[in-house]
């Protein structure tokens, strides 16, 4: 069961200038099955945002013939639809160019100065704008940025900036990792922090002085927007005035993010909240990437965008977000294509479930004049008893996959009993008593199904839920509903268009 305290649940802040791919769609979508999951358990508080400062944005913002305000208000509305399109529902939408975020920023850099970790000093080194990243000389190859998407050329830079002592966190990190292996997961990710971590930290230029597109600091320069970033976690609290509460209730939360920015999430932001004395993230989970069938990650600056909104619009948000959640487990990389989605469309979701909705329903209405039977107390109810328990088990360690399965396990019993029983051979020999158990037992554990899946397909969960004759949403708490025998004797059913029609390869 989840952690009964209110929960707080974060995706990385978006750089503004991108353009939402099926990356971004990936961690919101997941973040929201998350989210959803744990509402249906207690008090929880989803957040998202942009990250918008930084030369890279200041570039393109001149490129437009724009103010940077200009260009990133410009750019704000399609970041802010990314969610809802995927029927992702966030309590909050952080953008690092608000007041109380500024505020927040202003903040923790005075309690880090306070703590003696800042420090005056000159950065001198190479710094990749794409990535907004300095990389020592050593990493760079052939005298470009070393990340394998970005290759860029890298810029030299000699600045007088503000350094942070993360030098000085190295062994509270690694008393950290080694006291809490559960901080940071999947294990891979882990290992390599902690390969990191034993090599020794260098200290961190949080500060920027040869352009002015960030937080303006009191004696010149501007932050450095990584530095900025990361305090959205806490800014959208409401940290440190909390007016509203938020932050002494939800803070600390967990962050999601994709590997690639484990490092910033989880040596330089905890060791920042060390030295502000503030609380440290309770967990960070670090998912794969999405790739190209090639294997390379998808992403804007490739060209290979795969576009979400295409594949929304031909299969429907609900088939892509279990298509995402199913495919692989989280944590790995994998690669998308139409037609793995299509596969899974029709034959996990048309055939297994789709088909048992239709199926026990025309059944009903056949056999029963559409209504309920009364006859709870059949053979089904051990056999889920511990469900419940293991896909919020399942969901709250972020193994998607493996809660689905979990779900799974009871459409194939479904349809299995419908196969073994053979509804319409009980209705000839007139064993009614049986033939009550066993449509009972049908709708039963679709309205189960249609609780449990309800995170994962809200829109398809909630359709479920109105053809069983039920009325609302399945967005109910688990442990009120999960309980076998919910579904009413006589409630009307409600038959109604085929889940998922087929979708044929074009
Ligand atoms: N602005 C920073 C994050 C700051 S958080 C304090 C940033 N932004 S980003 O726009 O580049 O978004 C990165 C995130 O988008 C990844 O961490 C991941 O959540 C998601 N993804 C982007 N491309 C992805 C894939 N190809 N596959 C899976 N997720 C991907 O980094």
């Amino acid at each position: 069961m989840p952690d009964p305290r209110p929960l707080f649940l974060t995706t990385p802040i978006f750089y503004i200038s991108g353009t939402p791919h099926i990356g971004h769609a990936y961690t919101t979508i997941a973040a929201d099955v998350f989210a959803r999951t744990a509402r249906a358990h207690g008090p929880t508080r989803a957040l998202t945002g942009t990250d918008e400062h930084g030369q890279k944005v200041a570039n393109a913002a001149a490129a437009a013939g724009m103010t940077p305000q200009q260009y990133v208000d410009s750019l704000a509305p399609k970041w802010q639809a990314l969610a809802p399109e995927f029927d992702a529902r966030f309590d909050d939408f952080i953008r690092t160019t608000e007041p109380r975020h500024i505020r927040a920023c202003l903040a923790l850099f005075e309690r880090m100065r306070a703590s003696g970790d800042v420090y005056e000093g000159v950065y001198e080194g190479w710094y990749c704008t794409n990535d907004e990243t300095f990389w020592p000389e050593a990493k760079l190859i052939e005298n470009r940025c070393p990340n394998p998407e970005c290759r860029r050329p890298v810029q030299w830079l000699s600045e007088k900036n503000w350094f942070f002592k993360l030098s000085k966190y190295q062994q509270p990190l690694l008393d950290l990792f080694r006291g809490d292996p559960r901080f940071l997961r999947p294990q891979a990710r882990y290992n390599e922090m902690m390969a990191i971590l034993e090599e020794g930290l260098e200290d961190f230029s949080i500060s920027r002085s040869s352009f002015d597109w960030g937080i303006p600091l009191p004696g010149g320069g501007v932050l450095y927007v990584w530095y900025d970033a990361l305090i959205n976690y806490i800014s959208a609290l409401g940290w440190p005035d909390d007016a509203e509460g938020l932050y002494a209730r939800f803070w600390p939360g967990i962050h999601l993010i994709g590997k690639e920015i484990a490092r910033f999430h989880t040596l330089i932001w905890p060791a920042m909240l060390m030295s502000a004395g503030l609380p440290i993230p309770q967990r960070v989970f670090a998912h794969g990437w999405i790739t190209s069938e090639g294997g390379t990650k998808i992403g804007k600056s490739l060209g290979n965008a795969m576009d979400p909104f295409a594949m929304r619009d031909e299969f429907g948000v609900d088939a892509l977000r279990y298509f995402l959640m199913r495919e692989a487990p989280f944590g790995s990389d994998f690669s998308i294509s139409i037609e793995k989605l299509r596969q899974r469309h029709n034959s996990d979701l048309g055939n297994d479930l789709g088909n048992l909705l239709r199926r026990s329903l025309a059944m009903l209405q056949r056999y029963r004049n559409g209504l309920v039977p009364d006859a709870v107390g059949g053979a089904l109810q051990e056999r889920v008893a511990d469900l419940p328990a293991l896909v919020t088990e399942h969901v709250m360690a972020f193994r998607f996959r493996e809660a689905l399965d979990e779900i799974w396990n009871l459409v194939t019993m479904l349809n299995r009993m419908i196969d073994e029983q053979k509804p319409w051979e009980l209705y000839k020999h007139e064993r009614i008593v049986e033939l009550d158990a066993v449509l009972y037992d049908l709708c039963e554990g679709l309205r189960w199904l249609s609780l449990l899946l309800f995170p994962f397909m809200p829109a398809k969960a909630t359709e479920i839920w109105r053809q069983l004759g039920l009325t609302g949403t399945p967005e109910r708490p688990w442990d009120d509903e999960l309980v076998w025998g919910g579904l009413a004797p006589n409630t009307p059913t409600n038959p109604g268009d085929p889940l998922f029609p087929r979708i044929e390869s074009t």
